[in-house]
């Protein structure tokens, strides 16, 4: 049996992981939260619900994360992963807008960002008691430039170095960690590439590869990239795996397919 926390679980990556964790086996439990109550209640209701904590809030208040953690504790009785996997995109512009997009850069790491160390920081001590470990969600922008995602590729590099430092500071205390980027994935937040965000700061050229990966059936089912991280919540990570940055498909990772 597993403890798995997962945020951004009310749709795409995240509801292909929980729905995965609760399919391996009828013992696993998750604590699911997104700012939208209903929609995951919704998407969830087919499984058993003792195996469902559901926590409604924005993840850049402090008040959300201690609820996940208290009410992880309290309904399951420990933390065995954390599945750090709620996103944001935008601003979608480019860095000589940046005095007209300070509140969005500002925002797009309290969301990305911040909320990632607030939560990881506050289960550290349940971690410890488990030997757990925290998969974070990255992306390929986290190594790559695209014009006009300056925000979200800086934050998502933040990310992999935190998962970097997670594994050097805990390591002695069992935790284990790993950031994993899901590839391009049928979502929201690809919707939102090829439309209202791609739009206003993309690049044509790179806006136009987007719009084909999908008129070509290209996007990923989010249950390929959600199998992975949800394996590496259940499985654990290997040795060789803790702290590093990979693709989902990388074959470092082929165990967890
Ligand atoms: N799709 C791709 O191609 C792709 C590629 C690389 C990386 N990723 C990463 O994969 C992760 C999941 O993305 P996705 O593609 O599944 O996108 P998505 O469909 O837009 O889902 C994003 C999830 O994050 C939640 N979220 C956003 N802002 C939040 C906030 N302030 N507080 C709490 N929850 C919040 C959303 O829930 P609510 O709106 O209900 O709060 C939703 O559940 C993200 O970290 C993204 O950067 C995606």
């Amino acid at each position: 049996m597993s403890v798995v926390i997962v945020t951004g679980a009310s749709r795409g990556i995240g509801e292909a992981i929980v729905k995965h964790v609760l399919r391996a086996s009828e013992e696993n439990k998750v604590v699911v939260t997104s700012r939208t109550l209903s929609k995951m209640v919704e998407i969830y209701s087919g499984f058993n619900q003792n195996n469902i904590e559901y926590v409604g809030g924005d993840i850049s208040d402090g008040k959300t994360i201690d609820e996940i953690i208290e009410r992880s504790v309290d309904k399951f009785g420990r933390i065995d992963s954390i599945v750090v996997n709620a996103g944001i995109l935008e601003p979608v512009d480019k860095i000589s807008n940046y005095k007209n997009e300070k509140k969005e850069w500002e925002r797009l790491f309290q969301v990305n960002f911040f909320s990632a160390i607030e939560l990881v920081s506050k289960s550290i001590e349940y971690l410890r008691k488990s030997h757990g470990r925290i998969i974070f969600t990255s992306s390929g922008a986290s190594v790559k430039n695209t014009e006009g995602w300056g925000a979200y590729g800086a934050s998502k590099a933040a990310l992999n170095h935190l998962c970097g430092t997670i594994s050097n500071e805990e390591k002695a205390n069992g935790i284990r960690t790993i950031s994993v980027a899901p590839g391009v994935v049928d979502t929201q937040m690809q919707d939102d590439i090829r439309g209202r965000l791609g739009e206003k700061g993309m690049s044509l050229k790179d806006l136009k590869i987007f719009q084909e990966l999908k008129k070509d059936g290209k996007l990923l089912d989010p249950k390929v990239p959600g199998k992975v991280l949800g394996n590496l919540a259940l499985m654990g990570i290997e040795e060789e795996l803790n702290g590093v940055y990979l693709r989902y498909n990388d074959k470092k990772l082929a165990k967890y397919k």
